[in-house]
């Protein structure tokens, strides 16, 4: 009788490791795991968690390219309960679904809507920066990082101006952990998430949302009937949970990585330009959102191995980063090295909408700083919580000249 030879047949099996990515310790420090990782091969089983991880840069892009093998539909969480709860999120969607929810955000998020806030984001960075210099020593994340994500964009998103929407930060932190792989850790973040939900229901409605801003264009989908209503509050959901805590850990992890090299903050200062290029380089090593799952929708070879149809794939944008096949000395910070082709901001039909606002938040903020600022020094010691999903910091003690 004939065998029949399939790709799963003819390949080497997929290369093990028992490492634990989501420990505590290892969320704190994942980059020795993650060369650790890339070594083993274009894919690696991750036997504690029972799903695949992909960790090389040249293997992430084209899967998130990739969208009809590696599915978002089935959820980019790693646990079943945060997929089921986030149906509707154009986050766990694929087109033509995906595109048709995805309209209400580029129309909102187009660099030509988006560059009407450029004078309003300077403005407020300038008298930010000003301030922060005559105190000489600050926070980098409370006092620097939040300022314009939580000023111009909560308000551009549309929150009502309450004392409750400072907490969003914090709930959307929980939300992105609740979306790790099961464990009682992830489970105790549920709390978050319901208050998420809550102050959505509640706070995101049409007759509360801001007028003009981004959250009433979600409700005239509705009300053109593009979208359906649990669409609508999904869609809130995402620009709370990934439109805020990601800027704000992009842009204090950009200063750390500043206040350390003083060489390249000196460039920084010399050439304007290189600010766009500084916040690129931070964005590639310390990606603020470190992976996202994908599930594949049939049998994917890559090079010699297979990935089995069916399986869960963690697709890692924080390794990417750090990967030495695609990037030169990858630990090192350069300014000019500018990686416009980073993955941080994700790639394909689910790249980014929010990239130019994030950008024009961080330029912002650099061009103040650098116009004014000699030098950046680390005055104590960093904080960081760890997160499943992202990396960012929470106290990043700066002392200026
Ligand atoms: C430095 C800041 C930011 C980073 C690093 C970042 C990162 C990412 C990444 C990696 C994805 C891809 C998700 C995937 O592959 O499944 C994504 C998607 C998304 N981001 Fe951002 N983001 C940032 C800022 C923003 C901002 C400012 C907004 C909105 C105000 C935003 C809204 C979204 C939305 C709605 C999606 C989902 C798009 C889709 O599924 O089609 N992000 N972001």
């Amino acid at each position: 009788m004939s065998r029949q030879v399939t790709a799963a047949t003819l390949s080497r099996p997929v290369p093990e490791s028992d490492t634990e990515l989501f420990s505590a310790a290892a969320l704190l420090d994942p980059y020795p795991h993650y060369a650790m990782l890339r070594s083993l091969g274009p894919a690696v089983f991750l036997t504690r968690y029972g799903m695949y991880g992909l960790f090389r840069h040249d293997d992430v892009r084209p899967a998130l390219v990739g969208w009809e093998r590696f599915s978002s539909a089935e959820g980019i969480a790693m646990n079943p309960v945060t997929n089921e709860l986030m149906a509707g999120s154009i986050l766990g969607m694929d087109p033509p679904r995906q595109r048709v929810v995805r309209k209400v955000f580029d129309d909102a998020l187009r660099p030509k809507y988006v560059r009407k806030v450029a004078g309003d984001l300077e403005r407020l960075a300038g008298d930010l920066v000003d301030g922060l210099v005559r105190q000489r020593e600050f926070d980098g994340v409370a006092d620097f990082a939040r300022k314009l994500p939580v000023d111009i964009v909560l308000d551009l998103i549309g929150f009502p101006r309450d004392g409750e929407r400072a907490d969003l930060l914090e709930w959307a932190l929980g939300a992105f952990d609740f979306m790790g792989p099961a464990s009682a850790h992830q489970s105790s973040c549920r709390p978050d998430v319901e208050a998420l939900m809550q102050y959505l229901a509640t706070k995101a409605t049409p007759e509360k949302l801001l007028d003009g801003s981004f959250g009433q264009i979600v409700w005239q989908a509705v009300d053109r009937g593009e979208i359906t209503d649990t669409e609508a509050v999904m869609t809130m959901s995402a620009y709370a949970c990934a439109g805020v805590d990601t800027t704000i850990a992009g842009i204090s992890s950009t200063l750390w990585l500043l206040a350390q090299h003083p060489g390249e903050w000196a460039q920084v200062r010399a050439d304007p330009e290189t600010v766009a290029g500084a916040f690129l380089e931070g964005l590639r090593m310390e990606a603020p959102v470190q992976s996202f799952a994908r599930v594949t929708t049939c049998d994917v070879p890559l090079e010699d191995l297979t990935i089995p149809a069916g399986s869960r794939v963690v697709l890692s944008y924080g390794s990417a980063g750090r990967d030495e096949r695609h990037y030169p000395d990858p630990d090192r910070f350069r300014v000019r090295r500018a990686p416009s082709d980073t993955v941080a901001f994700g790639f394909g039909v689910h790249h980014c909408p929010g990239r130019a606002l994030a950008t024009m938040e961080a330029h912002a903020l650099f061009t103040a700083l650098a116009r004014r600022v000699d030098r950046i020094e680390l005055a104590g010691a960093v904080r960081r919580t760890p997160n499943a999903i992202t990396r960012g910091l929470s106290a990043l003690p700066i002392r200026v000249t």
